[in-house]
């Protein structure tokens, strides 16, 4: 069949295929241990499910206010004045179907043909693939292991060409864990303002840090009227909610009625329970978000051990989100393996351990490995991945 030119040089996510390849494993009865997904372990908190419950028993269950209620609105507004100094009210505020619906309204809403725009590597993998869809070009900026996998605003700096029109920042990061100071993203947020280079960030890990950097959104930075940036969070990760699917976008009132307009065609409105469900996790005691915090901290640090026992493996320390990306590059050179796509299929065929290549996220000699999953997984899978590849490179 003819698809249309757009769409022709999208492929499937490949952390979505991971996690059903792991599923189809799962189904011959072959015991699967994944470090693919990023989605927390934990269940959705209890009251934030008795909100979503409430809302279907008042019948909360129709259309909505396309750009979402505004109670939500005003909810997600103050919590960043609150943490920021911001200005925002809900006219700043646009709930969407999740962060990855709500990264596709923004870059639909503001990029288009002929524009390039510029994608920090190692990159989450949606990132390159939202930008083909408007018809603008991803260029990567890579980020090295040696500086942290941080990205600086000299490197973006030297990046901009004549075409280019926006810039990709995810802090914390997918899939590095690395962390943007708050100086670094002071002097993104100025190239932004100076070259009317528009900064997409993407804050969705945002509660989960763990080391001494902290994390500082673009927000303490930008007046809610300037017109070069967008923030994009997700209740996703921070409740553990990745099927209510909500997310959000802040930015200035123009840019937000757009967005608004053109979801009122795309989506109509997020689904309505779920709203009710997010406006009490974002009213909720931040006890909830700061138990699965400690809980991702104390596994980062478990996982960073037993990697360092791991041959042919070394692991920069990350400082957010859930994930740690170690460099197998020894590994693959001592044991002839050509790359981080064949490396994960011998993990998975000979550890039984799913993990997503480098190449997913461009970049080569390094797979991710999420730590979204319980001790125990972590434990069996890590030890099941050093066994496999100390006999590899025994040969
Ligand atoms: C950096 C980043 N942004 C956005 C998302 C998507 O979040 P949501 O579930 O809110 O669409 C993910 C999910 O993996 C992510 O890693």
């Amino acid at each position: 069949m003819k698809f249309a030119k757009r769409l022709s040089d999208i492929s499937a996510s490949p952390t979505i295929a991971v996690m059903q390849e792991a599923q189809r494993l799962r189904k011959q009865g072959i015991d699967v241990i994944d470090f693919g997904p990023g989605e927390p372990d934990f269940p959705t908190p209890a009251p934030i499910k008795q909100a979503g419950i409430e809302a279907i028993n008042a019948d909360f269950t129709k259309y909505t206010a396309s750009s979402g209620i505004v109670e939500l609105r005003q909810a997600i507004a103050d919590k960043y004045n609150r943490e920021w100094g911001t200005d925002f009210t809900p006219a700043n505020v646009v709930v969407s179907c999740g962060a990855k619906h709500a990264i596709y309204n923004v870059c639909t809403t503001v990029f288009e043909e002929g524009d390039e725009v510029l994608n920090p590597a190692p990159y989450w993998v949606t990132f390159p693939e939202v930008v083909k869809m408007t018809g603008a070009k991803p260029v990567d900026v890579i980020t090295t292991e040696e500086e942290g996998f941080i990205l600086k605003a000299k490197a973006v700096a030297a990046a901009i060409g004549p075409k280019t029109r926006g810039l990709i920042v995810n802090t914390p990061n997918n899939p590095t864990g690395a962390l943007i100071p708050g100086d670094e993203v002071g002097r993104i947020a100025e190239l932004g303002r100076r070259h009317n280079l528009f900064l997409l960030f993407d804050e969705t890990y945002e509660y989960f840090t763990y080391g001494e950097t902290k994390h500082v959104s673009l927000a303490s930075f930008v007046k809610a009227s300037d017109d070069f940036y967008a923030i994009v969070g997700s209740a996703s990760k921070t409740y553990s909610m990745t099927g209510w699917r909500i997310g959000y976008i802040l930015g200035s009132k123009p840019l937000i009625d757009k967005i608004g307009e053109f979801q009122s065609h795309a989506a109509g409105n997020p689904t309505s329970v779920s709203q009710k469900a997010a406006l009490a996790a974002i009213l909720s005691d931040p006890s909830l978000v700061k138990a699965m915090q400690e809980e991702y901290c104390r596994r980062r640090e478990y996982v960073l051990n037993a990697l360092s026992e791991i041959p042919g493996f070394s692991c920069p320390r990350p400082d957010g989100a859930f994930y740690v990306f170690p460099n197998v590059t020894a590994c693959l050179k001592a044991s002839g393996i050509p790359n981080s796509e064949e490396f994960a299929r011998f993990l998975i065929k000979e550890a039984r351990v799913t993990t997503v290549p480098g190449s997913a996220f461009g970049m080569e000699g390094y797979i991710r490995i999420s730590y979204a999953t319980s001790m125990e997984n972590l434990r069996e899978g890590l030890g099941r991945i050093k066994a496999a590849v100390t006999t590899l490179l025994k040969h």
